[in-house]
């Protein structure tokens, strides 16, 4: 038996019903990170860290849209399935699994979170460009 990996740790947090929507519940650890549980428009169910990869903002606080959500503290937009802020901002949140059974939501609370390392966002700074004269010799 391979011991890499813990077996999953399928924890019942909540009903799907309980989650609002195209909105986000928060499922509290002591002494770990909360996790942001979404339910997007269209029912699927993700979870991630509530902790934004940008400046730690609190995602189930943010606008879900699609299978993305907008974080409420500065705009990132972050993907549902894989925590990942969309470009040209870069970082992400890690991803808990998720599932739903008879309307029940599990997370794998055993695992360590999917996909990076928390704390790694940033904006790229914008290339400068000196603005050239037009190179235009026409009358
Ligand atoms: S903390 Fe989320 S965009 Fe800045």
């Amino acid at each position: 038996m391979g011991a890499s990996h813990p077996a999953p740790a399928w924890t019942p947090v909540c009903g799907v019903e309980d989650i609002p929507r195209a909105g986000a519940r928060v499922v509290k650890r002591g002494g770990a990170d909360d996790i942001a549980v979404f339910r997007a428009s269209d029912d699927h169910v993700f979870a991630l860290l509530d902790r934004c990869p940008h400046k730690g903002g609190p995602l189930s606080a943010g606008l879900v849209h699609g299978h993305a959500v907008t974080c409420p503290l500065h705009g990132w937009v972050i993907g549902l399935d894989d925590g990942r802020a969309q470009a040209p901002d870069e970082g992400c949140s890690q991803r808990i699994a998720a599932r739903v059974e008879d309307g029940t939501v599990y997370l794998d609370l055993a695992g360590h979170g999917h996909g990076c390392s928390q704390g790694q966002g940033r904006r790229p700074t914008p290339k400068l460009r000196t603005a050239q004269p037009a190179a235009d010799d026409s009358p």
